[in-house]
């Protein structure tokens, strides 16, 4: 029986669908898997692994690479405030504790009632509106201490949850299309440039 629940498995397998391969469709995967559990748990990095045809190393060796994929749970909303140098010079510093007192729980840690997950961050190319501030991957704008106990305010009141989507749910808009070639005219390429690569490398050594 799969882990994810009907929709998503079935989004899954239109996503697997865009790809040449399976294991191509592994990141996204990742999301959808994140969005059902909020992180990435043991059960779904078995499942992404069967979809994709790698196995659970696999998949937990890509995941850990990358920063938005957690692999413990977190709380329903990862707060980050950054403090590199736009932002430190804007107040992050002051804001990333500020962020703390509010939220009940230090860097790095999860608040008492399990619904915030506090994380210092380096850029979040928003510079222009400093100190920056993201909930769920999410801009908010939440640049002075109290625009801040606002936001918290709000996400624990719901009244964000159109704007701040749950963990996986990167994009708005579902992507549709896939691969626009011929997989044959791709396979083709690919071996071409394989050819041309090696055909250099022989070059370059003799
Ligand atoms: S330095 Fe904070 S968003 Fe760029």
């Amino acid at each position: 029986m799969s882990h994810f629940r009907t929709d998503l498995r079935q989004r899954a397998e239109e996503i697997i669908a865009l790809y040449p391969r399976k294991r191509s469709a592994m990141l996204p995967l990742l999301h959808l898997a994140q969005e059902q559990d909020g992180y990435l748990s043991d059960e779904g990095i078995a499942e992404v692994a069967l979809l994709t045809d790698t196995t659970p190393a696999d998949v937990r060796g890509t995941a850990s690479f990358y920063d938005m994929y957690h692999l413990e749970p977190v709380g329903k909303y990862v707060v980050g405030v950054c403090t590199n140098i736009a932002c430190l010079l804007a107040g992050g510093e002051e804001l990333l504790e500020h962020a703390s007192t509010t939220l009940g729980c230090s860097v790095g840690s999860t608040s008492p009632d399990g619904l915030f997950t506090l994380e210092e961050t380096e850029c979040l190319a928003d510079c222009n509106l400093a100190p920056c501030v993201q909930v769920n991957h999410r801009y908010v704008r939440s640049t002075t201490p109290a625009a801040f106990d606002e936001m918290v305010d709000d996400l624990r009141n719901g009244r964000l949850d159109h704007d701040v989507p749950s963990h996986g749910t990167l994009i708005r808009v579902r992507r549709n299309g896939g691969l626009r070639a011929e997989r044959s005219e791709v396979a083709t390429e690919r071996a071409e440039a394989k050819a041309a690569r090696e055909a250099r490398v022989s070059k370059e050594s003799s």
